[in-house]
């Protein structure tokens, strides 16, 4: 019949409600700074994400404001503050995902590698508490300078003997986020069915867009090209001038960084054929850390796609590339193993 009974309605919402707990997802998300410019907006994000069952919330100030005040959204996830490195362990013990957008922003005028002398710092002591206290965990770093911050998470947890480079991620979906938004301006097209990879590391020419490999698949002439390329290089400078003193992108960062931790928590619980463009140790390319297409699995990266066919444009921006990341990388190795 067409009809259900009240009964057989009530057996069915029982069921589903008995399915739903079943399938609940228990992932215990921490975040790093997460009272900063990114780490409030993107804490709101996760709090959304219904896989998570803990957000952590940990910085040197104001956590616990913050994690009262985002305790009270009515979203599974359990919010606890934890202030300064005494909290630390507690905090980090039993993380799947721990998300660091701890350290300071650019000021105009500044490049990333500027941001070195205190975030070098920063991200090697908050390594260290994470190599200690949660070893398994899939690390996703935001803070600049990545080229850099990266290679010094890989360096720390080599010393402490459990380093993992299928769980070390630099986030670098930023860039790709621009690419596809100033892509389908451009192109006029419907953004959300906009995929532009972006590779390389995450700093001015250092950043590679493929357009060649965007889908839909777009041509531009080499002008347009040349332009919209630098565009996306620039984007970070862009909002850096734009904020005039006060700090760089931290809205569109957190947009970014929930994208591509709830990637991430998607494929850490089965769900399969999940790709996102990341910074990870790499054979790719002669650089040792290289951002490029990934499958993500149950055990963080799974495949690394590598870079697919190049434009002779790419080619050579790729070769424009190199000299840098490759300088940062060494600089990042060395102030971990004091050379
Ligand atoms: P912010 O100054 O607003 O916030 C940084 C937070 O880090 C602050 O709350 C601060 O208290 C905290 N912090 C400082 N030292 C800490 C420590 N030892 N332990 C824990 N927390 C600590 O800065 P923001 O705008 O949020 O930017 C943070 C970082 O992210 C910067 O380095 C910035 O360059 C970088 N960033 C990266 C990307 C990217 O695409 N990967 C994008 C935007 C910004
Ligand atoms: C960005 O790309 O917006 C970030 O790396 C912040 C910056 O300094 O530009």
């Amino acid at each position: 019949s067409r009809f259900v009974s009240a009964r057989s309605f009530q057996a069915l919402s029982v069921l589903g409600r008995s399915f739903s707990t079943t399938q609940q997802d228990s992932n215990k998300v921490v975040i790093l700074g997460a009272s900063g410019g990114i780490g409030q907006p993107l804490s709101l994000l996760m709090k959304e994400n219904k896989r998570v069952s803990h957000l952590a919330l940990y910085d040197i100030a104001h956590t616990k404001g913050v994690a009262a005040d985002l305790s009270h959204i009515a979203t599974p996830a359990k919010v606890t503050g934890h202030t300064g490195p005494e909290e630390l362990s507690a905090c980090l013990q039993g993380a799947d995902v721990v998300v660091i957008p701890a350290g300071v922003p650019r000021k105009p005028g500044m490049t990333r590698d500027d941001l070195f002398n205190t975030n070098a710092s920063i991200v090697r002591d908050l390594s260290e508490a994470c190599a200690r206290n949660c070893p398994e965990a899939v690390l996703c770093i935001i803070s600049n300078p990545v080229n850099s911050t990266v290679p010094i998470a890989s360096e720390v947890f080599k010393k402490a003997g459990v380093h993992n480079p299928d769980k070390i991620f630099g986030v670098t979906t930023l860039d790709v986020v621009r690419a596809n938004t100033f892509i389908a301006e451009a192109k006029n097209l419907d953004v959300s069915q906009v995929n532009v990879p972006v590779v390389g590391g995450h700093s001015g020419v250092t950043i590679i867009p493929l357009v060649s490999q965007a889908t839909p698949a777009i041509s531009f002439p080499y002008a347009d090209r040349g332009r919209i390329s630098e565009r996306i290089q620039n984007a970070g400078t862009e909002v850096v001038e734009a904020k005039a003193g006060t700090g760089s992108a931290t809205l569109s960062m957190a947009y970014a960084g929930a994208k591509f931790v709830n990637s991430m928590l998607g494929a850490l619980n089965g769900q399969q054929g999940i790709v996102e463009c990341a910074y990870v140790k790499s054979d790719e390319t002669e650089a040792s850390y290289f951002a490029t297409p990934l499958l993500l699995g149950k055990k963080g990266l799974e495949k690394n796609l590598g870079l697919g066919k190049l434009l002779e444009f790419e080619v050579e921006l790729l070769k424009k590339a190199m000299p840098e990341l490759k300088a940062n990388i060494k600089k990042g190795e060395d102030f971990v193993n004091g050379n």
